[in-house]
């Protein structure tokens, strides 16, 4: 087979260089270069036996779609439900999953534990390191006492060789830890570049449509918290999973934050132990701290993260400002809260513009949908009167820029976790009221903000 060759493409206009320069000379751009393989037409015609066109490796024949046989879906089982549950119920074959994380989170911890569950369960599975010795490897096996005997480990770093022992050995599933170490010897450059990243992902990529094989992949995240290389990986792979959790906290959370098989932001939530990541059971317990009396700032809300309602906590502290005032927002966007406390001054007569407003959601959770917004306000207005707000009481609900209370979705299947919990008062917007009466639990509809505040002070 003939080398593959590189040229050097300005990621700008697409022009093609023969060699690396600062500045593209065609539109002028400067560090737009990156070394791109160049395949040639020979190695196009052997792929396309191999059904390589594209990253899914689809054969280039246009057909009608009613055509296409289409297999069930199947999935294996990673041993893990939570981790199962994360990915749409179960890994899909030939499926592609990219897992990210800051450095020590557990992400080779989890993929070692899926790796032996799945070898022991007769899905044969091959673990490959490029980042640890293999002793290394052994070593985390035997302190998380699991079962090594079927698990097949290599180190390599080299994505063709890597890919010959697959097509040898055709695992179910694979492990490559981590992108940033392997490289491609079609490229000169060196390994956890952004071409190499890319590239070795492409091939590795179609190699898993064309075999069957389903990859884990793990990615290094940046010091901002993104995966770390091009942002093409993203869109390359069929899933991609980042690891969420503060650093001192046990609890570790997985969300999916692409997934072309399953519901996207779905979370799965962990537990650091010495035997490794064991699932929690009841996420919304972890969220929730317990005090023997209700204090200023503090309220539940009931948010809701892939096809889960969970109650969480989140805490504000509004506090007199001494200077500039400050707004911070831990676990929430901050424009959202600076939107959300001018709604607050506005259409709920509470006014924060001398105060230092922070907001803090428990257990170092991300909430990303505007369920939780409801609760941050009453949170602040609580802090700042000093009045604390029920333990028995649980809100959500989203707030309009004209302080209307918008309908969010699933809002029995909130109603029911916060029942469930034990939550005897529950604010909501009108539009989630349910339609038959709760025994024990008062439900407080509401339709505008300065109700929900007023509702929310008087309860007692
Ligand atoms: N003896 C131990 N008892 C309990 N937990 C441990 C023990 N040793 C390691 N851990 C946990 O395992 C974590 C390391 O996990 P792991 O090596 O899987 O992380 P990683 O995400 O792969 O990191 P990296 O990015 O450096 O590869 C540690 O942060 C720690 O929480
Ligand atoms: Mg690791």
């Amino acid at each position: 087979m003939a080398k593959a060759k590189s040229v050097y493409r300005c990621e700008q206009c697409g022009t093609d260089h023969l060699k690396w320069a600062g500045q593209c000379s065609d539109c002028g751009e400067w560090n737009s270069l990156t070394e791109v393989s160049i395949a040639p037409t020979v190695t196009h015609r052997a792929q396309s036996k191999i059904g390589g066109g594209g990253y899914a490796g689809q054969a280039a024949n246009v057909t009608t779609l009613n055509q296409i046989t289409v297999s069930h879906e199947s999935r294996l089982a990673t041993g893990i439900s939570e981790f199962d549950r994360v990915l749409g119920g179960g890994l899909v074959t030939g499926s592609v999953v990219l897992i990210g994380g800051d450095p020590g989170i557990g992400k080779s911890t989890i993929l070692l534990q899926t790796a032996t569950y799945m070898a022991a369960a007769k899905n044969s599975a091959l673990y490959i390191t490029g980042e640890e010795s293999l002793s290394q490897v052994a070593l985390r096996a035997n302190r998380l006492d699991l079962p090594t005997d079927k698990l097949r480990v290599m180190a390599e770093t080299c994505v063709e060789r890597i890919c010959d022992v697959l097509a040898q050995e055709r695992p179910a599933v694979a492990i490559l830890d981590s992108i940033q170490t392997l490289y491609t010897e079609s490229l000169q450059s060196a390994p956890g570049g952004v071409s190499q990243i890319r590239e070795s992902a492409a091939i590795l990529t179609r190699f898993a449509k064309n075999s069957g094989t389903a990859l884990f992949i793990v990615g290094h995240v940046t010091k901002e918290g993104s995966l770390a290389g091009p942002r093409v990986l993203e869109h390359m792979v069929d899933c991609v999973l980042y690891f969420e959790g503060q650093s001192d906290s046990r609890y570790r959370m997985i969300r999916a934050v692409k997934n072309r098989f399953g519901a996207v932001n779905e979370l799965g939530v962990f537990g650091m132990t010495d035997k490794g990541l064991k699932e929690v059971a009841n996420p919304s317990a972890i969220f929730l701290s317990r005090y023997d009396e209700a204090i200023p700032g503090s309220i539940v809300m009931i948010s809701r993260e892939g096809t889960r309602p969970l109650l969480v906590e989140v805490q504000a502290l509004v506090d007199d400002a001494h200077g500039q005032p400050r707004r911070v927002a831990l676990g929430l966007e901050q424009n959202r809260l600076n939107m959300l406390l001018a709604v607050m001054h506005r259409h709920g007569g509470v006014q924060t513009s001398g105060q230092d407003v922070y907001v803090n959601v428990v257990g170092g959770l991300k909430i990303t949908e505007t369920g939780s917004d409801l609760a941050v306000l009453l949170a602040c207005a609580s802090s700042l009167r000093g009045k604390a707000l029920p333990q028995q009481l649980a809100v959500f609900g989203e707030v309009g820029l004209s302080g209307e209370i918008r309908p969010v979705p699933n809002g029995q299947e909130r109603l029911k976790e916060a029942v469930k919990h034990g939550f005897k008062y529950i604010i909501l917007p009108r539009g989630n009221a349910p339609q038959k009466a709760i025994p024990g639990v008062k439900v407080i509809a509401v339709a505008r903000l300065h109700e929900a505040l007023t509702e929310a002070i008087n309860l007692d």
